[in-house]
């Protein structure tokens, strides 16, 4: 088969190859906006990682592992929307109506318009918000949603794209905000919300540990705001409350003075977030030496061990380290380097950071100290939370200002801190 010719080319002028009417397209200053409205979750947490507020509209996917509570977040904002005089509708398919109340019961009262539905059909849903016209629908979950007009099972991929993409359609048409949840599964078993974060406009995770309270909002892509924003959260029997200020949460109960354990700060976003390190080097009992890290990348673990054994002349390489974020949390920031090497030379020397003192900055190779951003926003949260004493990039120092009742020390490399820290440190 010949493909037919370009118009332009090599078909000659006058050549049709595409009949359809050509488009108009429109300049931008043509383009009326109107006043952004964001409607309040309730939380402000969650305002935060929505960039701001909820857009009428919009869809929104929240992602997460089974348990871990997205259908109780999701009913406590409809809750909160309801309560704020919006139209809500929630939507169940795994959920009787009964379940949803006893839920509902032990979260708190049910105020204002909120309707709900126990149903999969997604042909009669879409009815039903044209009808009622909601300004919040939450659906729970897309897994379970059946379009008629495809055959395949329920989440399966194609039901799930067909119904996601139906659901974009509405809440562009209707102006309708739709929060969908989306299960998390393993690779190739269930269409799960990664190949549905193209379609959707705001991707949110849910995270958390197993065993830890604490519950973490993460967003991943955000067509109406940053990504890197979090919202903390803690699980209670009354649902989720929202954790104001984390850096406290996250240093609640460290023990003062022991040895291998030094406060770090991290940045989340445009939010700084204080932090333990904890490390144990112990020797190595068979040659091998064995390491761990938990909420922190190994690798770096183990090139910040390599530094400490070059440049600093530890031998690393005859220990067995262990370093873990106290609390579960996940930290994937350089700037939490200095923290970690300080960790694991304060076990090894088995000599304690003085518990009001809080340490950032990247290690590089050569062990030098290089520069994180936003030092000034992580030196401020320190000395809110009531740390003396601050260790951070010597070329942060220059531009500072230091906030009141706290001391600044720049440091340019490993040794140096070391130094600094455990031989003449000390007043
Ligand atoms: N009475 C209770 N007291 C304290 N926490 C509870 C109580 N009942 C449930 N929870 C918490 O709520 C979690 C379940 O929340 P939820 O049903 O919202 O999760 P989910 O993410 O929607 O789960 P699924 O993936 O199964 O739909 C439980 O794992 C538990 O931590
Ligand atoms: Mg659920």
């Amino acid at each position: 088969m010949v493909e037919a010719p370009l118009p332009g080319r090599e078909g000659g002028e006058g050549s049709t190859a595409f009949p359809k009417a050509a488009l108009m397209p429109v300049d931008l200053s043509m383009v009326e906006i109107g006043e952004e409205t964001r409607i309040d979750t309730g939380f402000q947490e969650f305002n935060r990682v929505l960039g701001g507020g909820t857009v009428p509209g919009s869809l929104i996917l929240v992602g997460g592992d089974p348990g871990i509570g997205k259908s109780t977040i999701l009913l406590q904002i409809s809750q909160n929307f309801a309560a704020s005089g919006c139209k809500v509708l929630y939507i169940s398919g795994e959920e009787s109506l009964r379940q949803i109340k006893l839920r509902a019961m032990r979260i708190g009262e049910l105020k204002g318009d909120i309707r709900f539905l126990s149903e999969t059909n997604l042909g009669q849903i879409k009815e039903t918000i044209y009808r009622d016209q909601p300004q919040i629908a939450v659906i729970d979950s897309i897994q379970t949603m059946c379009c008629e007009e495809v055959t395949a099972a329920p989440g399966s991929v194609s039901q799930v794209r067909e119904s996601t993409s139906l659901l974009m359609q509405l809440a562009k048409r209707s102006g309708t905000a739709v929060f969908i949840v989306g299960h998390v599964t393993k690779e190739g078993q269930v269409a799960g919300p990664r190949m549905l974060e193209h379609m959707v406009d705001t991707v949110l995770y849910f995270e958390g540990e197993k065993n830890a309270s604490y519950r973490i909002l993460r967003a991943v892509k955000n067509r109406f705001g940053s990504t890197n924003e979090i919202g903390v959260f803690e699980m209670t029997e009354k649902g989720l409350k929202e954790v104001l200020n984390p850096s406290e949460y996250m240093l609640e109960g460290r023990p003062v003075n022991a040895s291998g354990a030094v406060v770090a700060c991290s940045m989340e976003g445009s939010r700084p977030l204080l932090l333990e390190v904890q490390a144990l080097v112990s020797e190595t009992a068979f040659g091998l030496p064995r390491r761990t890290a938990a909420g922190i990348d190994y690798n770096r673990v183990n090139l910040l061990m390599a530094v400490l054994e070059k440049r600093c002349r530890l031998p690393m390489s005859r220990l067995d380290a262990y370093v873990n974020i106290a609390g579960g949390m996940r930290l994937s920031e350089p700037a939490m380097d200095l923290a970690v090497v300080t960790a694991i030379v304060s076990s090894y020397r088995d000599l304690p950071v003085p518990a009001d003192t809080v340490l950032f900055g990247e290690v590089g190779l050569s062990g030098e100290v290089r520069s994180v951003s936003l030092a000034e926003h992580r030196v401020r949260e320190a000395a809110k939370l009531g740390f003396k004493r601050c260790l951070l990039p010597k070329s942060n120092v220059s531009r500072l200002h230091v906030p009141q009742g706290i001391r600044c020390q720049g440091i340019a490399g490993v040794e140096e801190a070391i130094r600094f820290l455990f031989d003449e440190g000390k007043e």
